[in-house]
């Protein structure tokens, strides 16, 4: 007899019902005892577990946020309207989890998967758990290979290496989010995957985000995992976790991913607020005890990955956001610490006009040297310090001039450096094209040139890089810097200021 298309599948459901236990099954109830703000305490349920899902009797879920001896704590993923003291909760037996796969990309998600951009699901056949452990130190490899932002002062000073944490970091309204933002834009065409979680903020916030990426053509390869201000706090508090696993999906296939959380100064707020509803007793600035391991565990799964593992790689740039400079309260302290360097936005900067308003005294990138492309390396080598001795002796110069030729040389070069690190928005830099500029800065050409004229300089540049054939090598490799190389880039920027 020849085997008709549907005898596979009943040979599966044959398969099974025999593999089917058959007896008394145990379904374990609980009953809500408390309920305040996107959270309710449960007993019963004595089998459940750390972020399992749980089912109100009303059809609302929560996820189980803490386990206590004798009660649990359950997190509201859905409205928590209907539901008070006395209902009805039962175990899902399933953990809080994300639909995974190439399908997610160019969407606009909550932290659940589900659509917030007016479109279908995404049809995805996979999930994954929310919380996955990080990978092993025998599954990573080192960072070596650099991810672009196109902002000549992070490339070039504070060079990112996939796999790296870099926290970015400042007051609120200094650029924190534009800096993340042209990240994300950078990789349009290239072949990292961007992932943008927005957590508590306005969505209005989000949509500006959402149309600058759209605008400049990256939209197609980035993933947005939105928890809303007024999205319930477990909402909120999965957002990171879940937007993570939705990432790894690819870092997993030996994709590159570029994940910018903003911020997690928010995720901090929200996860006080959830201990705090919990009777967990508060600690230092009232988070609980745990405040650090969250986070640590979060930027943790942030990873290069082997050759063996496939090579992918996860970048993070966590945001956080602080108040009146303090570096030194709780949380920054916590994410200065975990993350491999911080990029520091100022607001006296910002107010002074030096956008992106970076300080290049606070600022660092602890893995990134060797991640830099070597012919960008070859010429930023003495950036910093000549950049960092401008400041100072511009300080100084309030007081009296310089009567010192070498001084007023310093102070003529260093004027061109802010002027080429300053950038606008949505205006990312190929690699090439910083090269060149540090080529030119570096051989005097710029000295010459008023720093009002170097940001049409910018914008005339990178046509003229884009069509010189002799620069094809470099461009799809910038790993050196031969002397011809270097005296042709020059030349195009000599040409680019006629
Ligand atoms: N490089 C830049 N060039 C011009 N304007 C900028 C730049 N970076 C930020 N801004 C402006 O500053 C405002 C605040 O920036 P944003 O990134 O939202 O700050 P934060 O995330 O730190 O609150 C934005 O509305 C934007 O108009
Ligand atoms: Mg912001």
């Amino acid at each position: 007899m020849t085997p008709s298309p549907i005898d596979p599948q009943l040979a599966a459901l044959q398969s099974r019902i025999d593999a089917a236990v058959l007896g008394p099954g145990v379904e374990e109830h609980g009953t809500v005892s408390a309920i305040a703000d996107g959270l309710a305490t449960v007993t019963g349920l004595p089998g459940a577990q750390l972020n399992e899902v749980v089912l109100f009797d009303n059809g609302a879920r929560g996820f189980v946020l803490t386990l206590e001896e004798d009660r649990l704590h359950v997190a509201f993923i859905d409205p928590m309207d209907g539901i008070a003291a006395g209902a009805r909760v039962t175990r899902s037996g399933e953990l809080a989890s994300v639909p995974v796969g190439p399908a997610l990309l160019g969407r606009v998600l909550d932290p659940l998967g589900r659509p917030l951009d007016g479109l279908p699901a995404p049809p995805c056949d996979e999930h994954l758990p929310a919380e996955r452990p990080a990978p092993a130190i025998i599954d990573r490899d080192f960072v070596s290979e650099p991810v672009a932002t196109g902002l000549l002062v992070v490339d070039a000073l504070f060079a990112i290496g996939r796999g790296q944490r870099e926290l970015i970091i400042g007051e609120r309204q200094t650029g924190k989010t534009s800096i993340a933002v042209d990240a994300l834009i950078a990789q349009a065409g290239g072949d990292v995957i961007s992932v943008y979680v927005a957590i508590g903020q306005r969505m209005s916030s989000v949509r500006r985000v959402i149309e600058a990426v759209r605008a400049r053509g990256a939209l197609a390869r980035t993933l947005f995992v939105v928890a809303e201000a007024t999205a319930q706090p477990g909402l909120q508090w999965l957002a990171p976790f879940a937007a993570t696993s939705m990432a790894e999906w690819f870092r997993d296939r030996g994709q590159h991913v570029l994940i910018v959380y903003d911020d997690l100064t928010r995720h901090a707020a929200t996860h006080r607020e959830l201990a705090l509803l919990s009777h967990q007793p508060p600690g230092r600035e009232a988070y609980p005890g745990d405040i650090f391991y969250l986070h640590a565990r979060l930027l943790e799964r942030a990873a290069k990955l082997s050759a063996a593992r496939g090579g992918g790689s996860l970048t993070a740039l966590p945001i956080a956001e602080i108040e009146s400079g303090n570096l030194s309260a709780y949380i920054p302290t916590n994410l200065i610490s975990i993350a491999d360097g911080q990029i520091v936005t100022s607001e006296v900067l910002f107010a002074a006009n030096q956008r992106p308003a970076v300080d290049i005294g606070l600022s660092v990138s602890r893995v990134g040297g060797k991640a830099q492309w070597g012919a960008l390396k070859a010429v930023a080598g003495r950036l910093r310090l000549d950049y960092a001795q401008y400041l100072e002796m511009k300080m100084f110069a309030r007081f009296g001039g310089f009567g010192d030729e070498a001084m007023k040389g310093r102070m003529v070069r260093g004027e061109r450096i802010a002027a080429l690190l300053a950038q606008d928005r949505f205006a990312p830099l190929p690699v090439v094209v910083q090269i060149a500029l540090l080529a030119a800065l570096d051989a005097g050409v710029l000295d010459a040139v008023e720093p009002a004229r170097l940001p049409a300089l910018k914008a005339a540049l990178p046509a003229r890089v884009e069509a010189e054939p002799r620069l094809q090598a470099l461009r799809a490799q910038p790993d050196a810097l031969d002397a011809a190389t270097r005296a042709l880039l020059v030349e195009l920027v000599q040409q680019a200021l006629q």
